[in-house]
């Protein structure tokens, strides 16, 4: 895995745009895998200002988001739908029908999946899949001791990720229980996998993911096989990795080319 720290969620976040920025010009018609949460809220941001900016042309682009609540309609203001149209889409040109989120209110759930899965084989599969992670390690909504191959299906949320959503739910017992999520599998198919972490609260977390055994406890962990992943991380998220002098040495001597 690469590993990227820097000093602050600003700077990674900078790192993680010019990371997509460059997948979306080298192909226009690039397909992204998109995450909500907290986590990427900056990295959109800097996206909506490079299309302002110079010009980042998403009309070419098609999306997929990982997760999306069961039983909250879309239009409802804590679906993710809304979070990723408040947070991204009406602030870049990417084409609506171009856009993909699974729909909590299918009512054939395991069916809706299977089209998911399609759609994204249809569309040529994923080029880079944005990721966070959970305090419980999960990636996507694959909480632990989800198959480390599982496909686009329903899962249940633990309670500690429905305690760390209780925030924007104004408490944990409004929080869904279930959610539609692409599987660990899903994920690992993508060509590019960007897992972005910021604070102290995520560090454990990501020390399993990337430096621990892998594992079905912790979903992240599966990154660890995928040819090509990056994680970029703040300093806090980064504080438990054994080798992070290492990881800062050989991101600050990289030759020009392999920098972003
Ligand atoms: C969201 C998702 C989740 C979050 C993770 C971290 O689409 O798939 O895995 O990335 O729960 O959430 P935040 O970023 O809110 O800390």
């Amino acid at each position: 895995m690469e590993i990227i720290i820097q000093p602050d969620q600003l700077q990674a976040s900078e790192v993680a745009a010019r990371i997509v920025a460059r997948t979306v010009r080298e192909k226009p018609h690039a397909v992204l895998g998109l995450a909500t949460g907290n986590t990427p809220l900056q990295l959109y941001r800097n996206l909506v200002r490079m299309h302002r900016e110079e010009g980042l042309d998403f009309s070419g682009v098609t999306s997929f988001n990982l997760d999306e609540y069961v039983g909250i309609p879309p239009a409802h203001p804590l679906s993710y739908h809304s979070y990723m149209w408040a947070q991204l889409f009406s602030g870049i040109n990417m084409p609506k029908e171009r856009i993909n989120i699974p729909d909590g209110m299918t009512p054939d759930i395991p069916a809706a999946c299977r089209k998911y899965e399609q759609a994204i084989r249809s569309a040529g599969g994923i080029d880079i899949q944005v990721l966070g992670i959970g305090t419980n390690g999960h990636i996507g909504f694959n909480e632990p001791s989800s198959s480390l191959s599982s496909r686009t299906r329903i899962k249940t949320l633990t309670e500690q990720t429905r305690a760390d959503s209780s925030a924007v739910f104004g408490g944990a017992e409004s929080v869904p229980h279930h959610v539609i999520t692409m599987g660990l599998g899903t994920i690992m198919d993508s060509r590019l996998c960007l897992l972005l972490a910021f604070g102290r609260k995520k560090a454990r977390a990501v020390a399993q993911a990337v430096e621990g055994p892998i594992t079905a406890m912790v979903p992240g962990s599966i990154l660890q096989m995928h040819p090509r992943s990056i994680l970029v991380a703040d300093r806090e998220a980064a504080s438990e990795l054994k080798m992070a002098d290492y990881y800062v040495w050989v991101n600050d001597h990289k030759p020009d080319w392999q920098k972003y």
